[in-house]
């Protein structure tokens, strides 16, 4: 057991997308499972607050943080396994996600394509359970191995163990309990193009491809993407700031015929879920701002820090959003990213 390396007052400004300011009182870069197990020797480590961190895209820091922040940095990736019926694969949870995707697909293994250019780490996706363009992450999940920071042991989870609902699994409802060390993946045999989302469909047909490759898919989410979403390199932000409500049926009746065009999808249970970014859209807020926090040109359901915001900026604009919007459809927005 070795103690990993450990900043004291770390800046955070630049491990999270936002780009929000917050320090930390200790941050200690993970490579290693021992490495924390050496931190978890150390005296006071159950009364210690503690973050995981992994690419911090889908975080909005309000304050200083007074404990230790656990940035993930385990590397790897590998081929598991392969059978008649799937490829299995494997990354640790310091991969960067996208750059995992690619890789899967030019190792001949297909599958995850339509989650291309997702910010983040391999070991932040299931946390949200992150989803784009026809596809979930548990949709594509075997299984992955967390540290539970409580007792030490490290567990092996599989898909009914994680929870996973719409952006949501254990590890969001049980926050700051496991650090992901590693996720694996598996990959239906024979491999199907997942083309039900109309934008990836339209993309490829606007390029005249009839039978997409799974890296002409991966190359159509990467051009939609990278035209609506704001390129957190260039400006701060965490993606979708709101959950996309499910409401009741009733609730979408009434809705709809007030406002035919409202976009809306049937859930398996009967209730529908509609799209937060058309709600805020529709309020006039798509591409306004209150002070330094606004909503992207783009994509209404995108909040981009133009400079200098603070956490406190950010959750201002977030509060008058969710006002609008429930001032004029009676919908109440969740927040999507985790707040600190
Ligand atoms: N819309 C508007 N105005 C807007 C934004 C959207 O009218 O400003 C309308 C669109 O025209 C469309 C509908 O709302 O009819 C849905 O929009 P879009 O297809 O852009 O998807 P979304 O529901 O806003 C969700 C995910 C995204 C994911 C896309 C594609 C959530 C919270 N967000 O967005 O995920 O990339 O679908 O699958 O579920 C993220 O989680 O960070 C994220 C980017």
């Amino acid at each position: 057991m070795t103690l990993p390396l450990i900043e004291i007052d770390a800046d955070l400004s630049a491990l999270n997308t936002f780009g929000l300011p917050a320090r930390a009182a200790r941050l200690a870069t993970i490579e290693r499972v021992d490495q924390v197990r050496a931190l978890m020797a150390e005296p006071g480590w159950a009364a210690t607050p503690r973050l995981v961190l992994g690419g911090g895209s889908n975080l909005v820091l309000t304050r200083d943080f007074p404990g230790l922040v656990l940035r993930v940095a385990i590397p790897g990736r590998r081929r598991v396994a392969e059978d008649e019926r799937a490829w299995y694969v494997a990354a640790g949870g310091g991969e960067n996600w996208h750059e995992f995707v690619r890789w899967t697909l030019a190792q001949g293994s297909p599958g995850l394509e339509n989650l291309s250019l997702i910010p983040g780490t391999v070991g932040a996706a299931p946390v949200q359970n992150i989803g784009a363009y026809g596809l979930e992450l548990a949709e594509r999940f075997a299984w992955l191995d967390a540290l539970d920071l409580a007792t030490g042991e490290v567990r092996r989870l599989d898909r009914a163990a994680c929870r996973f609902a719409y952006r949501d699994s254990l590890f969001k409802q049980e926050a700051g309990r496991y650090l992901i060390l590693e996720v694996c993946l598996v990959l239906p045999k024979p491999w199907r193009a997942v083309t039900r989302y109309g934008e990836v469909a339209a993309e490829l047909a606007e390029s005249r491809i009839a039978e997409p490759t799974p890296l002409d898919i991966s190359d159509a989410v990467i051009r939609i993407r990278r035209r609506k979403l704001p390129d957190p390199a260039a400006i701060g932000n965490v993606g979708s700031f709101f959950k996309n409500p499910v409401v009741e049926a009733h609730c979408h009746a009434e809705l709809a015929a007030l406002y035919p065009a409202l976009p809306a999808y049937p859930q398996a249970d009967g209730r529908f879920k509609l799209a937060a970014g058309w709600l805020i859209d529709q309020c006039g807020w798509k591409g306004r701002a209150l002070g330094p926090v606004g909503t992207h040109a783009g994509q209404a359901l995108v909040l981009v820090n133009r400079g200098g915001a603070r956490g406190e900026d950010v959750l201002r604009a977030a509060a008058a959003i969710q006002a609008d919007v429930w001032a004029r459809f009676g919908v109440a927005l969740e927040m999507e990213p985790v707040l600190i």
